[in-house]
Formats: C-alpha cells, structure tokens, sequence
C-alpha cells in the first residue's frame, strides 16, 4: 500500500535509487523507440582485438581484467592445444598427475606445486578456485588481477562485485556457484594470458570442471570464450547460444562484468544471456 504520508522528496529519491539500480544492471537505456541499444560495439568487426582499432570509430571488445590500460596484445588468434604436448607417462610430469587427482583438494595441492600454471609475474599466489564444489553452474573467468591475487580468490575486485550483481538478479548466490579463471595466476600489468599460458593451464581446468561436474558453465569474456571453446570467434558470434563442451556440459559465453564496467551499453546483451543461462539452469533442475 502506498504510504500517503510520505514526502515527494522521498518518492523521488527512491525512483533516483530504483532506475540508478536498474542501469547498473542493464545499462543505459532511452525512451526514444528509435534510439535503439547500439549495435555497432556488437558486431564483429568493431570487435576487433588489433590494439588501437578505436581510431577507426569501431569500439574494441577490451581486455578482460579491472585494471587492463595496458593491454593492447589482445590474442587473435584461437586455441588449440597440442595433442602430444604434455608428457602423460612421465610420472614427474605434473600433467600426469592432473587425472590421478581425486578431489578438488587434491588438484589445490597439485597447482599449488605447479610452476607451470605461473606467469612472469614473480611472487603472485594461486588463485585455485572458489564456491559449492558440486555447484551445477560453474562461472569461468580470465586471469586473476590484482585484488585476486592479494586476496587468493577469483572475482573479488570491482568486476567480482558486478559479478555478484548480475547473479544476484538471476536468483543466485556467489557461495552457490564454482568461479575459476583460465588462469590461476595473475599475468604481469594485467596483459592478456598467452596462448601458451591457457594451454599450460587448461588441463588443470578441465580436470577441475570434471570434478565438479557442473550441469551449465558461463564463460565470461572473450579469452574465457575462445580458450574453452577453441574457436577463433568474436564474442559477439559465441554468445547467447548454449555450445556442447566436451560432449558432457553446456556452456555460454557472454560479456565480461570488467568490459561491463567500461562499455555499459553491453550490459543488455549480457542481461539476455544471464536469463537464458536462469531459464537453461532451471530446466535441467540445477540445484540449488
Ligand atoms: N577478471 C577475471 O577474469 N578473473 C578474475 O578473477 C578477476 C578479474
């Protein structure tokens, strides 16, 4: 029941409160039908990764971590490991060890040993992974970035927090899910993570999205995208489609919530993708 007694002031400030709230959820939005939601930073020629590509009017898909000035490498490339790369049958190869891991436990202490997963950045910690070890979605980010690091947990910077918005909005709680990162170590100045360093920790990943065994996973950013999916495509062509994932998971890919914070007009998209993700989630009877 509307309180009669109350001041317009106040009515005020709560519908300032409620549409503030409301863009940063879904971003900017007009009442002029004909200003529709821009399609320009969509398509995938104005996704282009090549540094300074923004001269042209395009606007780039930008590096997926907080503090990511200094990124102008963006990979163009896709990802392939190589068969045959990792030595299976030397048992002081940490690989061999990754499917004799029995537990997530077991996984933490092996990376914990594994030089292989650091980048050049000296003196960063592992960031293993964080959440329900049987959760049904499992969120799959980049690189840890500084705050990670400091803290040994995935997503607890300023984009951790829009992350935690956005499955607010879908009726899920952080503690609900499993957040990893194709990385487990912070890359120097927050650069993008080499191919060869998706490829040394890739199968650390998989084993760890095997232990879990989520029904859905949400890969977040193009680099989440591309390195699980191994597909040379823009953002724009992966997501809002549920892909096969190793013949056993589901996975969709959509914006990541730090290219949210600088482009808020990708906040649309991105909302289309969390409720699909809801609706998917929903009807495979994820729990909780
Ligand atoms: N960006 C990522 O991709 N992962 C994190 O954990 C933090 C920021």
């Amino acid at each position: 029941m509307a309180d009669s007694n109350r001041y317009p002031k106040d009515i005020i400030d709560d519908a300032i409160n409620f549409i503030e709230k409301e863009r940063e959820l879904y971003g900017d939005f007009s009442v002029n039908p004909k200003s529709k939601e821009s399609t320009q930073d969509e398509s995938p020629a104005s996704q282009s990764t090549s540094a300074g590509s923004s001269s042209n009017n395009t606007v780039t898909e930008p590096s997926l971590q907080e503090t990511s000035s200094s990124k102008n490498n963006q990979q163009e490339e896709g990802f392939t490991p190589q068969e045959g790369l990792f030595n299976k049958d030397e048992s002081n190869d940490v690989y061999y060890h990754i499917d004799k891991c029995n537990s997530l436990d077991e996984l933490n202490a092996l990376c914990q040993k594994a030089d292989v997963l650091r980048t050049d950045l000296e003196g960063t910690q592992l960031v293993f992974g964080v959440g329900n070890p049987d959760a049904d979605l499992m969120i799959i980010g980049e690189a840890p970035g500084a705050e990670e690091d400091k803290q040994g947990e995935p997503f607890v910077g300023k984009a951790g927090q829009l992350l935690n918005k956005i499955l607010d909005a879908i009726n899920f709680k952080r503690e609900d899910v499993y957040i990893a990162n194709i990385l487990k170590h912070r890359p120097p100045n927050n650069r993008n993570p080499k191919p060869e360093e998706r490829e040394r920790s890739l199968p650390f990943l998989l084993r760890q999205i095997d232990l879990i065994e989520p029904k859905l996973i949400l890969a977040v950013g193009k680099v989440a995208a591309q390195t699980l999916l191994d597909k040379n495509l823009s953002l724009t062509k992966m997501r809002g489609q549920f892909h096969d994932f190793r013949g056993k998971y589901e996975l969709l890919a959509t914006y990541h919530p730090a290219a949210l914070l600088r482009h808020p007009k990708w906040k649309r998209p991105t909302w289309k993708d969390v409720q699909l993700l809801r609706e998917r989630y929903d009807e495979l009877g994820g729990q909780p």
